[in-house]
């Protein structure tokens, strides 16, 4: 397969200390074109960055996570606005709610994601999104900042994934479509018009069937791709092309890159 388009990864964190650049360097030859290394807070944000610098196919999304909202202070904020306008950095994420792990106040990450929605609306740079058991809140606010960007691993309803569609905004999936107990993902894998999907990893989370539960890695979106060509009856080649297609007209930056 070719024109694999990982819009969402995490090569910096520590499952892949032993051989982040063997596997960073073998993704080119398993047809992998572009990724986006999401950053969780200020210091992997800067990581992600690092990675970016270091190969042509890595870019860069900067943003504090819910579950690292935590430790949020006042000066992270315009710090991550900052990053964001390094020229590899085409996103600001992940960002967004966890109301299932709830490791943090609620109130805290309304706070931290409300205020970084503020920056990317005024940066205008488009956002990615975890939501986690929090599909209200988060399309409450999706709904009041209409900030262009893409729902990450996408696990809410056909209904939930209509009005994301209907805010302009894109659908990302990955393994969660290949799993055997899969009833949600796949109805909305079914749903989704070709032209507001996006492939993802989640890596080193996520991995998918037949890969499931070893760590993940982008050259396994094609098993993704493959399920998702099976539900649409189309060529899984022609998905990916066309989720690569997509991720170059959402992540505006990355057209300079692919001239
Ligand atoms: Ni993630």
């Amino acid at each position: 397969m070719k024109n694999i388009f990982d819009t969402h990864a995490h090569y910096n964190t520590e499952q892949f200390d032993t051989d982040r650049n063997e596997i960073l360097a073998s993704l080119p030859d398993a047809g992998i074109v572009g990724i986006i290394n999401c950053g969780t807070d200020v210091l992997s944000s800067r990581e992600s960055l690092k990675l970016a610098e270091n190969y042509d196919f890595v870019f860069a999304a900067c943003g504090i996570h819910p579950e690292d909202a935590q430790g949020v202070k006042d000066d992270d904020f315009p710090e991550i606005e900052g990053l964001l306008k390094h020229e590899k950095c085409v996103a600001l994420g992940e960002i967004g709610l966890d109301y299932y792990y709830d490791f943090v106040p609620r109130d805290l990450q309304l706070e931290t994601f409300e205020r970084q929605l503020q920056i990317a609306v005024s940066c205008d740079i488009p956002v990615i999104i975890h939501d986690r058991e929090a599909h209200g809140d988060t399309l409450r606010l999706l709904k009041k900042y209409k900030p262009k960007g893409v729902m990450h691993c996408f696990s809410g309803s056909v209904e939930t994934a209509k009005e994301i569609v209907n805010l302009g905004m894109y659908i990302g999936l990955g393994g969660a479509v290949t799993f055997k107990n899969a009833v949600k993902p796949v109805e909305v894998a079914s749903y989704v018009p070709m032209d507001r999907l996006l492939l993802e990893t989640d890596c080193p989370y996520m991995a998918p069937v037949p890969k499931r539960g070893k760590r993940n890695n982008s050259a396994y979106i094609e098993f993704v791709a493959e399920k998702i060509g099976e539900i649409k009856k189309i060529n899984p080649q022609s998905v990916a092309d066309e989720c690569c297609q997509n991720a170059l007209i959402l992540f505006e930056k990355l057209n300079k890159f692919y001239r």
